[in-house]
Formats: C-alpha cells, structure tokens, sequence
C-alpha cells in the first residue's frame, strides 16, 4: 500500500479506516477487527461522538500485544465549538481522555466555521460564531502550540479551499501538514489537490464511497450511486471485485489517503485489499473522466435562516 510521507518523515498508509457514522456498539468491534487485519490508520473526530469506544478498543489491542500506539496513525479533528484559542486544548484533552492516549499523531480543525463556545449544534444562526470574532489564524496558533507541547505530532485542517489554506499559509508557522476533503471521482478536486501538492500539504479523500449512511437529512434528492456507476461496475467487473474497491483504489492510486468507513469484517478487509488490485493507466482515466464537482456533502447543513455561514462562503470563499 502506498504511503505519504510528512516533511519531518513521519509516513502514513494511505488507506485508512473511517469511523464517522459507525455507530456505538459496533466502532470498538470495528476498530479491533481493522488493527487485527492490518490498518494502521484510524481516522477519528469529537463530533462523530463515539471516541470513548474506540478508546477503550486501542487499550484492548494495545494489552493483547497486537499493535503498539507508535505503529497506528490516529488523526481526530477540532469540534466547531473549540474554536477560541483558549478553548483548543481542551477540546484536544477531551478527545485524548476518550481515546485514552497522550498524543494524536495528526489535529485537524473539522470545518472552517466556528459556533460559539459550549454549543455542540445549532438548529438556528444563534449558535454560530462569525469568522470574525474567531478567526481561523487565531485557532490555528492555538493549533501550533499543541505541537510545541507534544500533544499531537502533526496539524492540519479540514473542508478548507484553496484561498483558506494560502490565507493560512500566510499566517502559519506550521504550514497545515493536512487538508481533509470529500472527495472520489465525482469530486476529484483537481485544483485543490495540486494545490496540496506543490505546497507539500497531504490530501485526505473523506466519503470515498459516497457516504450512503448519512442520515436522511443529510441527503439529496436523487443522489448518485457510486456502486451503481457504470464505468466504476464495468471496471470492477473486469477486476473481478466490488466497486468500492475500486474507488479506493482510484483514490490510493492518485497519491491521496483514502478513509472508508465500514462496521463489517468482510468489507474491512476487502477496502484494506483493494490497494493490491492494479488499474491500468486507460482505466484511471476512465474514472478521471468521470469528475463533474459533484458533492454528496454539500454543506448547505450549514445554512441558516439570517445565518453567516453559506456553502458558497465555505467552498468559494
Ligand atoms: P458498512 O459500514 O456496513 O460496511 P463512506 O466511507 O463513503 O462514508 O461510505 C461508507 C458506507 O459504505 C457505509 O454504508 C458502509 O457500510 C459502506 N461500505 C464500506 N465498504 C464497503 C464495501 N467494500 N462494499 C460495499 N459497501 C461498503
């Protein structure tokens, strides 16, 4: 499996195990199955409210001798109410509690959008805090000084643009080691990924199946199946396996980590395997042909009547 390499060295296997929407009672199950069977990244967040179960699922495997905490990458992510600076490090502390470990080895701040303190979700725009009273260089300095204290190893962010993550740079006395994005061949985000690219920023592929566990609110009418994608079957076919296979192929095999999220033992290892199923350079472009900026999360959750934030602000801006 291909791995991506961060500037001080540190590398990460570019298929991970997703746990948003791996609901309580079965993310531990998972969690232990996927270590057992050979992943070593776990891609975790506050929000998804399960940490404490995938905590108490690294203290099993880490007792029963099957991995150690320096062999697995986990990576969580900065809940929206964490965002004033004095706030981040306890938003870190309370994922660190939950997961019972001493460090992460990768902070990401989950969405450009800040709420204000205390509020976990807001049906209306009275929860939300405006970009201007919580600026994101002023997390991100907080961010940075997490690494200075040893709390995590490398930072990042996530849902962000091209003019965030310059508008960042500029400020950043890390550059963000990390954009997390939506993406799979609907949503290839070249631009952002070259962008990542040339400014040595790693690219994580969030939804790559296309997320069909989100709840009904969350959806659109008439959503694409990427199972049911005609190209993405007839290239399975050929290969003789399932097309989610082949998404995370297509996604390992453009230099981007991939983060499926599965509950189930024999779709675990079937996305952990797909990184051996080789796609000849026709069929990448057979799946690169399919891009149309199509998003499955399109972030108009985060719309309010009389609200700040637009998904127009956050993609365009
Ligand atoms: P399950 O957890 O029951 O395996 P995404 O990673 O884009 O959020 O997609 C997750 C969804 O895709 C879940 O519904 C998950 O179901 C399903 N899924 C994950 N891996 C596979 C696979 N190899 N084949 C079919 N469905 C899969």
């Amino acid at each position: 499996m291909n791995k991506l390499a961060f500037k001080n060295g540190d590398k990460i296997d570019a298929i991970g195990l997703g746990t948003w929407k791996s609901d309580a009672g079965e993310v531990g199950q998972a969690v232990k199955e996927a270590i057992k069977i050979g992943y070593r990244h776990i891609d975790c967040a506050w929000i998804y409210q399960n940490e404490k179960e995938i905590g108490d699922a690294f203290q099993e495997v880490f007792t029963a001798d099957i991995v150690t905490r320096e062999e697995l990458f986990i990576t969580s992510k900065l809940w929206n109410s964490f965002h004033a600076p004095e706030d981040v490090e306890k938003g870190l502390r309370e994922t660190l509690t939950a997961l019972r470990l001493d460090y992460l080895d990768l902070y990401l701040i989950h969405w450009p959008i800040a709420h204000k303190p205390g509020v976990i979700f807001s049906e209306d725009a009275s929860g939300f805090a405006t970009l201007d009273e919580y600026p994101i260089a002023k997390t991100w300095k907080a961010m940075e000084a997490l690494v200075q204290k040893g709390l995590v190893k490398h930072i990042g962010v996530s849902n962000f643009n091209v003019p965030k993550l310059q508008r960042l740079m500029d400020i950043a006395a890390i550059v963000p080691e990390m954009n997390q994005v939506e993406s799979h061949p609907l949503l290839a985000q070249n631009e952002l990924f070259e962008f990542c690219s040339n400014n040595g920023i790693l690219y994580t592929a969030y939804s790559p199946l296309g997320s069909r566990d989100r709840s009904p609110n969350m959806k659109g009418a008439n959503e694409p199946d990427l199972f049911e994608n005609k190209t993405l079957k007839s290239i399975a076919t050929n290969h003789g396996v399932h097309p989610a296979q082949i998404l995370i192929k297509w996604a390992e095999g453009r230099g981007t980590a991939v983060i499926p999220k599965s509950v189930n033992p024999a779709r675990l290892k079937q996305n952990l395997e797909s990184a051996s199923i080789s796609l000849s350079i026709d069929e990448m472009e057979q799946i690169n042909a399919l891009d149309k900026g199509y998003r499955f999360l399109d972030g108009k959750f985060w719309e309010r009547e009389g609200g700040y934030y637009t998904a127009e602000m956050i993609w365009n801006d």
